[in-house]
């Protein structure tokens, strides 16, 4: 009996490879880190062959840590960034253009343009979403534009778009010799291109952009046997049977599985997600309204959706580009060595600022310097950073929903950072709580891949794996928590404007 299901985390800084058994623990990891690629200022690309060669990398390396082979895997979920965009020639494979990535803001006149009198809503009642650059139609069409011969091809019906899921997928089931062309509602509805209600692409919605529908991978469930591993590889002959965009794959492995359950996920961005059950809710108040997920033949299970561009990437930023700390860690060291903030404030808006603001003119600032502030008092305005753009968009969420928040499950890279969970806690004045495997993202695409082939009978078997390690408990006074909260909210009105 195969003992084990892998997940494949194709994410914005890295790829993984994790093996899981039955109680939904991590039994291996093999994580390999890409380029990032940024040509001018804005821009920000990843190379797929990079990407797919790493994919191929981590899963020998992960399968060899723990000693298996293919006939110990059960079958393979697929997680992604969302939104990032690659357009492929069907008959060679090779891609026309780098990936665009999903913080680009080199769109920005396209969706300008594209709004025209209707405005950045144009599009929302069909798709849940704003016209911003965050998203892929506009990336496929500002390369069909671009890149030379591009257009023509397309509607010659000779290239393929995919969001990375399906970049994966078409490679591991074959590539150029059959590869499969697909990907599942949750990565679809990033593009701007599907109808939230019919899970289909939107002809009206293509023909605007541009974009020939013979593109467009066909959309599937996020739970269900899409191929089999075709590559010469190491998971040869597994069936792929799971796809999740990172974000709904976080929600379904922090078993969010009724309506009113929320996760906060700490990664490069932060993205907070409200199942909010079989009824989509569209928001009054900034926030995206997505696929949750669509488990086989069952109904579509709607979110509400808070997207933060920047957290963990501002602290990656001072490390590469600022050189201000050696390695992630540090930064907490930095921000325990005072005990507040010392009145700055950091702004990370490097790709404009998503929810719930919108705003592509916005740029990054630091605010409130003085003579005072050092390198301990920055550390913590980037900590800080994190914590007050995560009540911005629950405070959208508790007004879109009508419900206050209660708990907030939170996971990814960052919440091993104590200070910033107890900041977290104090400044939205809730619970915080992490599980033991925060590594939910990774877990939850490995759950729609095993659900798909009854290796976990049902949603109660994702519940009941799911445990508590670590809880917070706001302690800060209200007058504090408002006084430093009101500080933010300044701070984000000085950087508005900036670009034309
Ligand atoms: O929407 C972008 C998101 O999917 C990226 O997630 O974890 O790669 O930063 P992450």
């Amino acid at each position: 009996m195969t003992q084990f299901v892998a997940a494949i985390d194709q994410g914005t800084t890295s790829t993984r490879c994790m093996i899981f058994d039955h109680s939904g623990h991590v039994v291996a990891v093999e994580q390999h880190e890409h380029t990032q690629i940024f040509p001018q200022a804005g821009w920000v690309e990843h190379d797929p062959i990079e990407i797919w060669d790493n994919v191929r990398n981590v899963t020998a390396g992960a399968l060899a840590n723990a000693d298996l082979t293919a006939a110990d895997i059960a079958s393979v979920g697929i997680t992604n960034q969302r939104e990032t965009a690659v357009v492929w020639e069907r008959a060679t494979g090779k891609p026309v253009y780098n990936a665009i990535v999903w913080q680009d803001t080199r769109t920005d006149r396209i969706c300008t343009a594209l709004a025209g009198e209707d405005g950045p809503k144009k599009y929302t009642e069909v798709t849940g979403l704003p016209l911003a650059t965050y998203f892929s139609g506009p990336k496929v069409k500002w390369i069909l534009d671009n890149v030379e011969g591009a257009r023509e091809k397309a509607e010659a019906g000779e290239l393929c778009f995919g969001t990375m899921d399906t970049w994966v997928l078409w490679n591991m089931t074959g590539g150029v010799d059959g590869g499969v062309h697909a990907t599942d509602p949750t990565n679809a509805s990033r593009t701007l291109l599907m109808d939230l209600d019919t899970l289909a692409w939107d002809s009206a919605i293509c023909a605007d952009m541009g974009i020939p529908e013979s593109m467009l991978p066909e959309i599937r469930s996020s739970s269900e046997t899409f191929g089999f591993v075709r590559e010469r590889g190491t998971l040869s002959g597994v069936p792929i049977a799971g796809i999740l965009g990172d974000q709904q794959a976080a929600t379904f492995g922090q078993a969010c599985l009724s309506p009113g359950e929320a996760k906060n996920t700490y990664g490069t961005g932060n993205f907070v997600l409200l199942n909010t059950g079989t009824e989509k809710v569209m928001s009054k108040n900034g926030l995206l309204t997505t696929v949750c997920y669509k488990i086989g033949e069952q109904p579509t299970v709607y979110a509400l959706e808070g997207s933060i561009a920047v957290t963990g990437s501002l602290v990656q930023w001072l490390r590469d580009n600022l050189g201000m700390i050696d390695n992630a860690a540090d930064i907490e060291v930095n921000a325990r060595s005072v005990d507040d903030n010392g009145g700055a404030y950091f702004v990370p808006a490097f790709s404009g600022l998503f929810a719930p603001h919108w705003r592509a003119d916005a740029r990054g600032a630091i605010v409130g310097l003085t003579r005072f502030v050092n390198k301990g008092h920055l550390a913590r305005a980037v900590l800080e950073a994190t914590a007050y753009q995560s009540r911005e968009v629950i405070e959208a969420m508790n007004l879109d929903s009508g419900v206050d928040l209660k708990v907030l499950k939170v996971d990814g890279g960052m919440v091993a950072n104590e200070l910033l969970m107890q900041f977290q806690a104090d400044l939205l004045d809730v619970e915080v709580i992490r599980p033991v495997v925060a590594e939910t993202t990774a877990l939850g695409a490995a759950y729609a891949a095993g659900l798909a082939v009854g290796y976990w009978e049902s949603e109660d078997d994702i519940r009941s794996n799911w445990a508590k390690d670590k809880s917070w408990t706001p302690s800060m006074d209200s007058a504090e928590r408002e006084r430093l909260y009101a500080g933010w909210q300044k701070a984000v009105t000085r950087t508005l404007d900036w670009v034309d």
